[in-house]
């Protein structure tokens, strides 16, 4: 069966098996994540909540190996909304723990695989430890040229809109720039996402775990990316699945309002 065939074969689509190897794919420059799903993945095994948060945890590390491998340019993870304060405090404390964790046990693979760390979301209100690791660990890979790992941590994406407003107000009132000079690009320029520069949109975003909804991420961003959702659960997500969703991403017609060729 030739490649294409494969890829467009009715038999083939929502299947894992028959896989054409990676250099077959579109990659997309810029894969954003919403990581759903741990806790019903310890739900299912009668453990308690955190234990999926643990395991999630291990599957951001085979991910971002994945997308650095692929020659994915920004990885953008959905880690904590400005929503999830409201979960039980132990639960709340146990997330904020987990970049410890995770920066400890992972920096030296990040900096030999040419991993840049950086974060959205506001860190300011992270606990002083969290906040520290994840400064550390941006520190200890700034000079890193491959991949961008961006961590989405106390993000929400109408506060982020909201923020981005008040900056362009504020220099209207001062008289920095006038009204009609507000335009999806200066808008666009006071988000967080705005150091990614051409980037900063993601092309494909994936949501884990059944629910199809962007539930507060880069909604601004997303005006134009594609979507995959799977139902697999956040720490069941694996190489199978990451090839699965290049695939279906692979299949899409991005038109961006034109009329095709
Ligand atoms: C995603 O898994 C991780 C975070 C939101 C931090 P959930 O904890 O939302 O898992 P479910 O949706 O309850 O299964
Ligand atoms: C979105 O998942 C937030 C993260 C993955 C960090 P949630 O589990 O918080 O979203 P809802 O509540 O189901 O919409
Ligand atoms: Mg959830």
């Amino acid at each position: 069966m030739s490649l294409w065939a494969k890829l467009f074969s009715k038999q083939n689509q929502g299947q894992a098996t028959e896989m054409p190897s990676l250099t077959e794919f579109k990659i997309p420059k810029h894969i954003a994540i919403i990581m759903d799903g741990n806790g019903r993945w310890a739900k299912n095994r009668h453990l308690p909540r955190v234990a999926g948060h643990k395991q999630g945890m291990e599957t951001v590390k085979t991910v971002t190996k994945l997308a650095s491998n692929a020659g994915v340019k920004v990885l953008t993870l959905y880690a904590f909304s400005t929503e999830n304060w409201s979960r039980p405090k132990d639960e709340v404390s146990f997330l904020m723990k987990l970049p410890i964790t995770f920066f400890d046990t992972f920096v030296p693979e990040l900096i030999q695989k040419n991993i840049r760390v950086k974060t959205i979301g506001d860190i300011s209100a992270l606990p002083a430890g969290t906040r520290q690791a994840v400064l550390d660990a941006q520190s200890q890979t700034a000079e890193n040229t491959g991949m961008i790992l961006n961590f989405a941590l106390n993000y929400g994406g109408q506060k982020e809109i909201v923020d981005a407003s008040k900056v362009l107000a504020q220099k209207v009132q001062e008289g920095v720039m006038e009204i009609k000079d507000i335009t999806p690009e200066t808008f666009a320029g006071e988000l967080t996402t705005h150091y990614l520069g051409d980037l900063a949109n993601p092309d494909l975003i994936i949501r884990t775990s059944g629910e199809e909804r962007l539930s507060n991420f880069l909604p601004y961003q997303a005006a134009y990316s594609e979507f995959y959702f799977t139902d697999v659960l956040w720490p069941d997500f694996d190489q199978d699945q990451f090839n699965l969703a290049l695939q279906t991403y692979t299949k899409r017609d991005r038109r961006f309002g034109k009329v095709k060729a």
